[in-house]
């Protein structure tokens, strides 16, 4: 600066000693103690380089969409329908959209109403406005553990206390939602909701056995526990398998939530809840109150593309493009992975999830990892109580099966030679426990 310049003031904040303080620390309500973006966010930015493999997001892979004919029907939508797709519409969404969704539900067992339909701005509208129906401070909301990230961020933004419930490779285990049930009504906590991805687990790659799911259903009957069912990749069975649903079992008992986000185009970010039917009421106010309505244009594409397209055939591509890259991850962890690592065999949608040996840190380890050119999620995010540095998800939606291979052997040399330190000094990483993250669009 030259000496004619006037003095500029100081920025608030700025002051020496002060730099990264947030003049508003003291404005914010004490719900956003809860929010905390992801600590691994940075990496992204270098995740995201072309030489790095990133087997971290959860983006689906749109590759195979037919871009040419959608373009021209949402040409067609503004052409033939523009006064309607570019105003404000019914809070609770366009009336046809919301019967082609009870088609679409009907494929896994479910009869609906389109009057208990509310479309939502994604499916993580729907579990905010679950949680926000639901959900006062301090009660309690059991989960997976692990479980979505942006479901936990939800309920972290609440300031409800999630209790995570152990799965194994059928899912939920009844006996332990019994337990943690049975613990907190000792511990005078009020339990209010059950959140489960009963199909094709993000992240833990597993589905909900049959028997089970009777049987989890009757247990929140019994002790007066609303189940919120969150279903994004229930179509997407390697074999076309598709599971009965938990809404189809309690009707009245469980706050179904679906999204096209995977089977058909997250970017136009539309979904629902299908609520029990004395919930509707109130589910239209929230949804109304945070959007006024969901973008009549994007509803109107989803309903041409339902109507005029083979979506069913759409989805078995996308289906058999992911099994592919599954094959190709599960054949790569097999012929490469260290001794002590395990994995889960995901028979549908997107994700594995590892168990390194112990004394290994995946979240001390992920920069290491992304200097090797090989990304992943670590563990921890995916649970609310610190646990989980043992873990890690690997998405295989994204990268081809080349680049996934290639991945896969990559991160099984930095385990190694992770491995090999420990051998050599102990173990090469201690580190503090993290709670819940907002997921970017690349960790989802
Ligand atoms: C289990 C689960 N629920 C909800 C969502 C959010 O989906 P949407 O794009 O519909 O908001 C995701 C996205 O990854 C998910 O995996």
């Amino acid at each position: 600066m030259t000496s004619s310049q006037p003095p500029q003031p100081a920025r608030p904040g700025s002051e020496p000693g002060r730099q990264n303080l947030d003049p508003h620390i003291d404005r914010y309500a004490a719900r956003t103690a809860g929010m905390t973006a992801s600590e691994i966010r940075a990496l992204f930015a270098v995740a995201s380089r072309p030489e790095v493999v990133s087997l971290a997001g959860g983006m689906p892979n749109l590759a195979a969409l037919p871009l040419d004919s959608l373009s021209n029907q949402m040409a067609e939508v503004v052409a033939q329908d523009g006064l309607v797709a570019l105003q404000y519409g019914s809070a609770q969404g366009v009336p046809v959209l919301r019967e082609q969704i009870c088609d679409v539900m009907a494929l896994e067992g479910i009869s609906a109403h389109p009057d208990d339909v509310v479309v939502t701005v994604g499916s993580q509208m729907g579990l905010d406005m679950v949680t926000r129906l639901f959900c006062d401070p301090g009660d309690v909301v059991i989960a997976e553990g692990p479980s979505y990230v942006g479901a936990l961020g939800s309920f972290a933004a609440y300031q409800a206390n999630v209790v995570h419930v152990a799965m194994d490779d059928d899912g939920l285990v009844p006996d332990n939602l019994r337990e943690a049930l049975s613990q907190a009504e000792k511990q005078g906590r009020r339990v209010k909701c059950l959140y489960t991805i009963p199909n094709f687990h993000n992240p833990a790659g597993v589905t909900l056995s049959v028997e089970r799911r009777a049987e989890i259903v009757e247990i929140c009957a019994e002790h007066d526990v609303l189940i919120i069912e969150d279903n994004p990749y229930g179509l997407l069975g390697f074999d076309g398998q598709t599971y009965p649903s938990l809404r189809s079992m309690a009707p009245e008992n469980v706050v179904y939530l679906g999204s096209f986000s995977k089977t058909f185009a997250s970017g136009l970010r539309v979904g629902w809840v299908l609520a029990p039917h004395a919930v509707r009421e109130k589910m239209v106010l929230a949804a109304e109150s945070a959007t006024l309505c969901p973008p009549t244009l994007n509803q109107l594409v989803v309903s041409k593309y339902l109507s005029t397209h083979d979506w069913k055939g759409q989805i078995k591509t996308f289906r058999e493009n992911y099994r592919e890259r599954r094959d190709a991850m599960l054949a790569a962890l097999e012929q490469h992975m260290p001794a002590g690592c395990t994995w889960t065999r995901p028979e549908g949608g997107f994700y594995v999830w590892v168990t390194v040996p112990e004394g290994v840190d995946t979240k001390a380890m992920l920069p290491r990892a992304v200097t090797a050119r090989v990304a992943y999620a670590s563990g921890t995010g995916f649970y609310a109580d610190g646990f989980g540095s043992r873990q890690m998800r690997l998405s295989y939606c994204y990268p081809t099966p080349e680049r996934i291979r290639e991945g896969v052997r990559r991160l099984a040399g930095v385990l190694e030679s992770e491995m090999e330190l420990m051998r050599t000094f102990g173990s090469v990483s201690t580190r503090a426990v993290s709670g819940p993250q907002f997921p970017g669009p690349d960790t989802a």
